[in-house]
């Protein structure tokens, strides 16, 4: 072999090991993450007591993380109390369920896993079955140097659903002032979002289309509606009624709607804001800044569904995309 055909093909070698060196395989022990084991357990039904659900039983990835019913059945066929939210975009949320009594994410998972509508297993318990779980004790020890323990499944748990952040959206484009945002008909939808007239973004607003507070909408009469909402934490008197301001992104994916599941669809929830005393004869304590009367025409109602429909990140909308 001549000298200068040497040389270069040592050049050539070198650089395909170095390529080739930058390469690991995925999904390998050694790209373990807080996010992947956190996954694990969100779809694990050794949460439950008697391994028959998991949180992805009622937080359904194909429906963003929520379910399809009013209400969700836990172990032994019952039913939850309120409406399963969706799970994502909580990442810059600080308080969670419809009443916020859990301060973060690490401190909601017991809840799920206690209630006994849902999977009615004492915490300490289901961390012992994680720790006697060979292939759970390995990848903990792995991850956090030490045996499973409570701290490490709930901080697992958080790290998977702050991961579930949504903003391939026609709205994001839209605001980004890139291709593919909204149509006309989305366009004059928002249009009326933001408006005086209807008050939406006074509530709902950007980023995640919630202002992070509690409001009563109206859909508490102490009678056949009394879930008091976020006066079961603060014993408040007037907070009786308010539920958290549900953010928006996906909406169009996690019917039925409102922490009763009350409305079927989309086009129900409008009716409802265009003329709220329609649907609830009576009704206590309700937020004055909500119009008694909006007036929208026939043509205004499906130009503010469009909009909402505008929410929804493409992983749900193209057919090809990944969870
Ligand atoms: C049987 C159905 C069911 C199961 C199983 C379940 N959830 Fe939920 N989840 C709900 C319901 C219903 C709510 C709302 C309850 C409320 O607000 O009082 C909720 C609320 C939440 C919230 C708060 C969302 C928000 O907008 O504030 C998070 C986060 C959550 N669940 C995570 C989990 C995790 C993690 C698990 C598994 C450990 C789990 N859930 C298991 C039904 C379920
Ligand atoms: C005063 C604050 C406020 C205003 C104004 C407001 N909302 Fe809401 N919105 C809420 C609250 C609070 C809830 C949850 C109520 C409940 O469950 O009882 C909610 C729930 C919703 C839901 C159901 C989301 C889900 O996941 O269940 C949709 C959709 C919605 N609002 C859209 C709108 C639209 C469209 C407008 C304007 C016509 C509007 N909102 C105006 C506070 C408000």
């Amino acid at each position: 072999m001549s000298k200068t055909f040497y040389i270069p093909t040592l050049v050539i070698a070198i650089f395909i090991c170095l390529i080739t060196s930058s390469y690991k395989p995925k999904d390998t022990v050694s790209t373990l993450t807080k996010e992947h084991l956190g996954e694990k357990l969100f779809f694990d039904k050794i949460l439950s007591s008697d391994y028959s659900i998991s949180c992805a039983s009622c937080h359904k990835p194909e429906f963003a993380f929520a379910d399809t019913m009013a209400f969700s059945k836990g172990v032994n066929g019952k039913f939850t109390a309120r409406n399963t939210p969706s799970v994502m975009n909580m990442a810059m949320r600080d308080e969670f369920f419809w009443d916020g009594r859990a301060k973060s994410l690490e401190a909601q998972v017991v809840g799920p896993v206690e209630n006994p509508n849902e999977m009615n297993l004492p915490f300490k318990e289901a961390v012992k079955r994680i720790q006697s779980n060979q292939e759970y004790y390995l990848l903990f020890k792995q991850l956090y140097q030490k045996a499973p323990d409570s701290a490490s499944i709930v901080d697992c748990i958080a790290a998977f659903e702050r991961s579930l952040e949504t903003d391939q959206t026609p709205n994001d484009r839209w605001l980004n002032d890139l291709p593919n945002g909204l149509t006309t008909q989305q366009m004059r939808g928002r249009e009326l979002f933001t408006s005086n007239r209807t008050r939406c973004f006074d509530c709902h607003f950007t980023p995640d289309f919630t202002s992070d507070e509690y409001r009563n909408i109206g859909l508490f009469d102490g009678k056949v509606f009394n879930d008091s909402g976020r006066y079961h934490v603060t014993k408040n008197l007037l907070d009786i009624g308010k539920f958290k301001i549900p953010g928006l992104r996906n909406v169009a994916i996690t019917a039925p709607y409102m922490h009763n599941g009350i409305f079927k669809t989309l086009r129900e929830v409008i009716d409802y804001y265009d003329e709220p005393n329609k649907f609830m004869k009576q009704t206590l304590y309700r937020d004055t800044i909500l119009p008694l009367h909006i007036g929208l025409t026939e043509q205004e109602k499906q130009d503010l569904e469009s909009y909402l429909h505008a929410l929804t990140d493409d992983r749900f909308t193209k057919t090809s995309s990944k969870k």
